[in-house]
């Protein structure tokens, strides 16, 4: 479990900016070096894209070059039968990761069509949320 993938989708560019109450004030590039270096011996890899299909098509692509994928699809998650389709078609594991708690959020947020495909989500401890995702892998 040496190389692993960070999907992030819509609007998680802004982390650090926006709705800090729920995703803090850290900025995810300053996270992932702080990730890097509590995790040195692994290659962590990051995309963010705000389009649906550019997620696809790195879901994709990703069973070809990574060990694992930790994907926090913001919004796509509670709407993409798309992204929860290519999540079943890899196989490799995916981890499903959200910042903030989504259920004390909206009903609407309850739902994703990613969890089903996932070996696990993880969903409430901040950016935090990413380093436990990795403290599973790395046991594998
Ligand atoms: C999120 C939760 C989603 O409901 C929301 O749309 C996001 C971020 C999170 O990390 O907490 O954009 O995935």
């Amino acid at each position: 479990m040496d190389r692993i993938i960070i999907i992030n989708g819509p609007n998680l560019n802004l982390t650090g900016e926006r709705e800090t109450k729920f995703y803090g004030k850290i900025s995810f590039e300053d996270f992932l070096e702080e990730l890097r270096n509590i995790f040195p011996s692994i290659e962590i890899f990051h995309f963010q894209s705000n389009i649906e299909g550019e997620i696809i098509n790195r879901i994709q692509e990703s069973m070809l070059e990574y060990n694992a994928i930790i994907l926090n699809a913001a919004a796509y998650t509670h709407t993409s039968v798309a992204i929860g389709d290519a999540v079943a078609a890899i196989d490799i594991p995916v981890i499903e990761v959200h910042i903030s708690n989504v259920f004390q959020r909206e009903d609407f947020r309850h739902i994703s069509y990613i969890a089903p495909h996932c070996i696990g989500s993880i969903s409430g401890f901040g950016l935090d949320s990413y380093r436990l995702a990795i403290n599973h892998l790395i046991k594998k």
